[in-house]
């Protein structure tokens, strides 16, 4: 080396390490040390940060340790494990030029490796101290495998069960998505969003992905705006503002724009109208996708709409990568346009305590746990817990349940001995055979005390063309290769020796995920003869329904004594349904999705509008708002679920018949439990504006409480109105209450309900 060389070394070292000592210092300051390091970064240094990877097979490891310390990548997902994410964060923070940490992020939806309930089944709690405790765990869980960001919560409003993502979501309210975004995010963030144990929350998918038209998965978004702000847009707010630190954008067009291109929804909505401030994140090769949407003509038009309507950080492509460069040198796109981008990813890592310490969730090798799927780090008994609360009682004829533990008992269906569909989809590192299947968990509570004979009875499907669909990756569904008919009647037999038959049926786990939409909702292969058959043996038929969506269950319903909705309900299902089965716990969870009675209904929801021509049950049909061929209205309503005991309602009582504007009102019911069993139930509030200037839902939730009744117990359920509760978006898209007469409807679901009307003045 000749001593120029030598000397230009020197001070480059000494340059970096007054840098990395500017750094240290100004690291109390978010602003500050951002706007200093920003200065130091070379423009690929920046577009860099802004590319997120997902870990696997597409690149070997030795290259993406190379794109790293060269500073190409500013964050990954699907590495999870922290001897897998250690030396990523080696590459950026030893051999980067700036040091730069990286970040890891997973789809840790319901769950790390204590899978719990699908978020539908979540919902169905109604019990936010249970739903934030499932955050809890899976924040601690996830941050303790080196994940710093989950992609999480989901957050769309869906109401068409046909879209099999309805499974990821929280059901089609509103009001009740808007509060568990709440509950979810906090829970997530936990203390403070840079503490060791927390895990920075995405809210998904900024907008509207839940109204893809027909339910089919990636379909476009045609919405008016009022319905777009007062049904659908509510949740993403309520996470944003309980503290999400970021956004992932939706894939799906809406109002004919992309959501990835989309300056309104991303600038003038979030940022501008909102006041967001974190990162927004495309969805997975979304920005190439503008191609195939028909807004761009090329990579580069992709990357220069996305940048330009405020997407920060391109998730698995290389689009920002290969076409900002000569955007900016064109003069097609500002330099403001790429810093602002990188402002928000290096504000979230500031976020995530990554300057301050990058390995705060990886931790030192030396504490690594021996094995990170040891039984023992699971969370069993809050599994468990949280589970048997999202369990929905439809039905049950002749007090067929609670079961006896005696006598013998046939359980039927692939379902009840299928580890892998306990998990639900997107089930983050969930292992299949650490969960409890039906079976398992029967076995478990009865002990010696009854004999429990298994016959599988059908597949889930037959048709070899799902199957080839479902199994693309893994084999997702297993079948038997018996003739359909020789299963049948085993099961049969099975039934014929037993006392009762506890038929668990539904879906495959993979049929109610991503791209996964169905046109019919029936059980699925011959299930629905299995049940014929069952029923034809006069034994007592309980029905043990696995699934991610509701389902047309028109015919089951008639033929089952009793039905139990158990979702895909984790790591320990099994235990959890067996609690509910022998009585060793009251159900209490009520449906966060109404149940149709058939596809052509479709969108069955409760907070429909009113029309001109209302069908009322009972009354002539003719010229009014029904479908002719079958009965109105959902099977099972929002809200409904059954309890082992009876509660009753009084009628309601309110506090004054009118609300001045600041002021407030009471409505109050007594809940009565007069059946034998202690139990819980949530009573919900709807509220309906009876004239307004524009039509409003027949009902809209406002407030609910779940709460516990010993039997025989009765307690008087109040809740208090405000102006507030009566706002809506009017035409002009203006957030008011407007005076007038206002019906408040009080049940244990939403449509058997007590009302009273009041005024605002
Ligand atoms: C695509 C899905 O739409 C999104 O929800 C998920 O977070 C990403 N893939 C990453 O896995």
């Amino acid at each position: 080396m000749n001593k120029l060389c030598l000397l230009g070394l020197v001070v480059g070292l000494a340059s970096q390490s007054v840098m990395a000592e500017t750094n240290a210092t100004l690291l109390h300051n978010k602003n500050a040390f951002i706007a200093n390091l920003m200065k130091q970064m070379t423009l690929d240094e920046k577009i860099g940060q802004l590319r997120l990877i997902s870990i696997g097979p597409e690149m070997p490891q030795p290259q993406i340790l190379k794109e790293i310390a060269a500073g190409r990548i500013g964050g990954t997902f699907n590495s999870i494990t922290r001897s897998e994410n250690r030396p990523l964060q080696d590459a950026a923070v030893a051999h980067s030029r700036l040091k730069i940490p990286m970040f890891f992020a997973y789809d840790v939806i319901h769950g790390q490796r204590t899978i719990f309930p699908i978020s539908l089944g979540l919902a169905a709690s109604w019990d936010m101290d249970a739903i934030g405790l499932a955050g809890r765990i899976s924040a601690i869980e996830a941050t303790a495998d080196s994940l710093d960001m989950t992609f999480a919560p989901m957050v769309d409003i869906s109401r068409d069960p046909r879209w099999g993502r309805s499974s990821e979501g929280f059901g089609e309210d509103t009001y009740l998505v808007s509060r568990i975004a709440k509950v979810m995010t906090n829970s997530f963030n936990g203390q403070h969003p840079g503490g060791a144990d927390s895990l920075m929350p995405i809210v998904k998918h900024f907008a509207l992905y839940g109204a893809v038209e027909g339910g089919k998965d990636y379909n476009s978004v045609d919405m008016s705006p009022t319905r777009m702000y007062q049904d659908y847009l509510p949740p993403y707010r309520a996470s944003l503002d309980a503290g999400a630190g970021g956004v992932m954008i939706a894939l799906n067009a809406v109002n004919g724009v992309p959501a990835t291109a989309n300056t309104w929804l991303l600038k003038d909505l979030l940022r501008k109208e909102w006041g967001f401030k974190g990162v927004t994140i495309s969805d997975h090769g979304a920005i190439k996708e503008l191609i195939r949407h028909g807004v761009a003509r090329d990579d580069r038009e992709a990357a220069k709409l996305a940048i330009k309507a405020g997407v920060d950080m391109s998730m698995n492509d290389k689009v920002y990568g290969e076409q900002l460069p000569a955007l900016l040198k064109d003069g097609e796109i500002a330099q403001q346009d790429i810093d602002n981008a990188v402002r928000e990813v290096l504000g979230a890592k500031y976020d995530m305590g990554l300057f301050a310490d990058p390995y705060r969730r990886i931790g030192a090798a030396a504490q690594d746990p021996q094995d990170t799927y040891a039984d023992s780090l699971l969370h069993r008994p809050q599994a468990r817990e949280v589970a048997r609360k999202t369990l929905v009682l439809l039905k049950n004829d002749n007090q067929t349940l609670p079961l006896k533990k005696q006598g013998t008992i046939a359980v039927v269906g692939a379902l009840a001995k299928s580890h892998l569909d306990m998990l639900g989809s997107w089930s983050a590192a969930g292992v299949p055979n650490q969960t409890v299947t039906v079976f398992e968990g029967l076995t478990n509570a009865v002990g010696n005390k009854a004999k429990l004979i298994y016959a599988r009875g059908a597949n889930v499907s037959d048709d070899p063309k799902i199957l080839e669909y479902l199994n693309f990756m893994i084999t997702e569904v297993e079948v038997d290769p018996r003739p359909a008919q020789e299963m049948i009647d085993e099961a049969v037999k099975a039934a014929q020796q037993a006392d009762v038959v506890v038929a668990v049926v539904g879906e495959s786990r993979g049929m109610s995920h991503e791209s996964a939409s169905r046109t019919t909702l029936n059980l699925p292969g011959r299930q629905r003869d299995l049940i014929a058959a069952l029923k034809a043996t006069g034994k007592p038929l309980v029905l043990v329904l696995m699934n991610g969506r509701p389902l047309t269950l028109v015919k089951e319903q008639q033929q089952a004594d009793a039905m139990l909705e158990t979702w895909f309900p984790g790591t320990e299902g099994g235990n959890a349904v067996a609690d509910v089965l022998f009585g060793d716990y009251n159900p209490s969870g009520k449906l966060a999705m109404s149940f149709p009675r058939s596809i052509g209904q479709l969108p069955v929801y409760y907070a429909h509008f009113g029309t001109g021509r209302p069908y009322v049950p009972g009354k002539p049909g003719n010229y009014t708002s029904q479908y002719f061929e079958e009965t109105n209205g959902p099977l099972f309503p929002f809200g409904f679920g059954l309890s082992y005991t009876q509660f009753s309602l009084s009628d309601v009582t309110l506090s004054n018949d009118t609300l001045k504007r600041g002021g407030k009102l009471t409505a109050s019911v007594t809940l009565k439990n007069s059946g034998k069993y202690d139990g819980e139930t949530v009573v919900q509030l709807y509220l309906h504006d009876v004239a307004a200037s524009i039509s409003r839902p027949v009902k809209e939730l406002k407030n609910f409480q779940k709460v516990m009744l010993k039997a025989g117990e009765e307690k008087v359920i109040t809740f208090t109105l405000s102006e507030d509760d009566l706002k809506f978006y009017n035409s002009q898209l203006k957030y008011a209450a407007e005076p007038g007469v206002f019906d408040v409807m009080i049940g244990l679901d939403s449509q058997d309900v007590k009302q009273q009307s009041f005024s605002l003045l």
